[in-house]
């Protein structure tokens, strides 16, 4: 996600700065650009591409002198990297510059409310919005001018805000992306995450949601959004450098699997307004939905599995016809696309070979294609006619996990969507299915909650030689998903089966002691779940189960059990997969394998 370092004190700014945004390029981004008071007035810089770009522009910094300054590295959500899009954003007069970490979830209605009242927007940015709105209130108070605005947007938002009129301070705001400011004897800091002032100090202040903050060269004053003033403890950092990259977790894989409440709130709270699904960008009328007479999903690898779980979920809420391929079999195996089809590409990189193939051939035969992306301006992203972005920020393990979380949410909207489109989803279902939907982040947190139960456990079976997972129906897909992520990274062999497919061979692999996860979240089969376990506890398997809470027969059919809490059927890959995740991140750390970057794999499959 984006990146924001400021920084006001008695040392030129602008070098400063770009130190610190290149300590957070980790967080993945596609374009920066510097905001720098000069004495007289504000200087911005900006451009896509990777930050030596912003460097060579300025010579380090050096083209842009002055004591007090913002900088940025854009992870896009809204508008397609370009320098336009960039950060910092001006008001119109040039007197006010923002950086913005987050999304403004109504930006669209208050754009069409600045542009009624006159202003000009140049970039397809939701971040564009605040410089405006902070234009309309300022009246020569920033911190009542940050107060209204804050009043005024919905989302989250981290900010970093320079007045060429307040040349002595610069401004820092939080509210659901993170934030930090320090401070040392040479200055003041802002910064989206540690690393980037590490160097500097390691005495910081995180800031709390919906507080202000007001940096001078030697003084931090803390404010909430009615502009009282409070007072904040700081905190010492001991973390070394590298370890502050991952936020204080051993691996980013961990980092992102902990930041899974977040990216499904990204995901799904824009799109749900007034007790109703809205997706503007799939461009699809409710006509057009409505005529849609069977779908096909393609994609890859755990982006596959979220296609196979979405069967099951498109087939039973909407009742229409799914066919899942993954990308390489698709493209060649000549498909029979009929009239009324919709083609779906689900790639969290947006870049993967055999998917964008898919892609193409799809829509050489005159179909248009709906991409589920998570990267903004991906080949992918470009090339479909229409884009539905998971809200994932950047992955950076290899082994996807937020992202993946995140596709999920997005064929949940697009599911209930077309079901209430068809009539398929009854005005209650479709009620509890939103109520369900909108626990989903905090339940996953509940989940994480069990982490260390979950690594005892996963140390037990670090020196495996097989393990299976096994499941009926979503708890099929989900046992994909959780085989592909302990094999992917911890190299112990794992297969998953279909729980009513053992019989018709693998059930001769299993030995005295094998592992086998059984997955049972599907109410309706529970208990022929349960008849597969009795038939590989029989052979001598260790059985454990990750299981819903009410499925109470499981406590005596299973050895070890897992329990996630309740939700929708539909939706208990959301849940069932976070113990399965933990468990092959534990399994791979007690193995010593490199859990961020497992061997012969890359994040982007970009060949065949
Ligand atoms: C997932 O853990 C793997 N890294 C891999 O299966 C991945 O899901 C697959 O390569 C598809 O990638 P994409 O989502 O970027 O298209």
């Amino acid at each position: 996600m984006c990146g924001i370092v400021g920084y006001i004190g008695k040392s030129q700014a602008a070098p400063i700065i770009l130190d610190g945004l290149a300590k957070l390029e980790y967080r993945g981004y596609d374009s920066a650009g510097m905001a720098i008071f000069d004495g007289e007035k504000i200087n911005i810089e900006k451009s896509v591409g990777r930050l030596k770009v912003l460097e060579n522009l300025t010579r380090g910094g050096a083209t842009m002198p002055g004591f007090s300054g913002i900088g940025h590295t854009r992870w896009a959500t809204h508008g397609v990297p370009s320098d336009v899009n960039s950060h910092p954003h001006f008001n119109k007069n040039q007197t006010i510059a923002v950086v913005h970490n987050g999304i403004i979830e109504n930006y669209i209605p208050l754009k069409k409310k600045m542009i009624a009242n006159g202003y000009e927007f140049v970039s397809e940015t939701d971040t564009e919005v605040l410089a405006h709105l902070l234009d309309y209130y300022y009246k020569g108070n920033p911190l009542e001018a940050i107060t209204k605005v804050l009043h005024r947007v919905e989302g989250s938002y981290a900010l970093g805000i320079l007045f060429s009129d307040h040349p002595k301070e610069i401004y820092a705001v939080r509210k659901d992306s993170p934030l930090i400011v320090g401070q040392n004897e040479d200055g003041c800091f802002i910064a989206s995450d540690v690393p980037a002032i590490l160097k500097y100090t390691r005495t910081v202040t995180y800031v709390d949601n919906q507080e202000v903050v007001k940096l001078s060269a030697d003084e931090l004053h803390f404010y909430t959004v009615d502009e009282e003033e409070i007072q904040k403890e700081s905190v010492t950092i001991d973390w070394d450098a590298n370890a502050a990259e991952k936020g204080g977790y051993e691996h980013f894989m961990l980092k992102e699997i902990y930041e899974q409440p977040k990216t499904v709130t990204d995901t799904i709270s824009p799109r749900i307004k007034d007790g109703d699904i809205v997706i503007d960008e799939l461009n699809m009328t409710d006509e057009e939905l409505k005529a849609v007479r069977r779908i096909h999903i393609v994609a890859c690898g755990s982006a596959y599995h979220t296609g196979v779980t979405a069967k099951y979920i498109l087939e039973g809420l909407c009742r229409v016809p799914v066919e899942v391929d993954v990308a390489s079999e698709f493209r060649y195996r000549n498909p029979i696309l009929e009239e009324g089809s919709m083609v779906i590409v689900i790639s969290q990189s947006g870049e993967t070979a055999d998917t964008l193939a898919a892609l193409r051939e799809a829509k050489s035969r005159g179909f248009k294609v709906l991409g589920i992306v998570n990267v903004v301006g991906s080949s992918i992203a470009r090339e479909a006619d229409s884009v539905l972005y998971t809200w994932a920020g950047p992955e950076i393990a290899v082994a996807t996990t937020k992202a993946y979380s995140a596709q999920l949410s997005a064929l949940y909207l697009l599911a209930m969507k077309i079901g209430k489109v068809k009539g398929t989803i009854s005005n209650e279902l479709f009620a509890s299915l939103l109520e369900d939907l909108k626990k989903l982040p905090y339940q996953i947190e509940l989940l994480l909650g069990q982490k260390e139960k979950i690594q005892k456990f996963a140390n037990r079976y670090v020196g495996a030689k097989d393990i299976f997972f096994i499941g009926r129906g979503i708890d099929y897909a989900i046992s994909l998903e959780g085989s592909l992520k302990l094999k992917e990274i911890s190299y112990v062999h794992s297969e998953a089966y279909a729980a009513g497919e053992l019989k018709h061979g693998t059930i001769s692999l299993i030995e005295d002691g094998t592992l086998v996860v059984a997955v049972s979240t599907q109410p309706e089969l529970y208990q022929k779940t349960i008849s597969n376990i009795v038939e590989v506890k029989a052979r001598g398997a260790f059985v454990m189960a990750i299981a819903t809470e009410d499925n109470v027969a499981m406590e005596k059919a299973a050895d070890y059990t897992i329990y996630v809490p309740e939700t929708n059927p539909y939706f208990a890959n959301s849940l069932a997969i976070i113990p399965l995740q933990l468990f092959g991140y534990y399994v791979a750390v007690g193995k010593g394998c490199d859990v961020d970057k497992p061997r012969n794999l890359a994040k982007s499959v970009t060949v065949e």
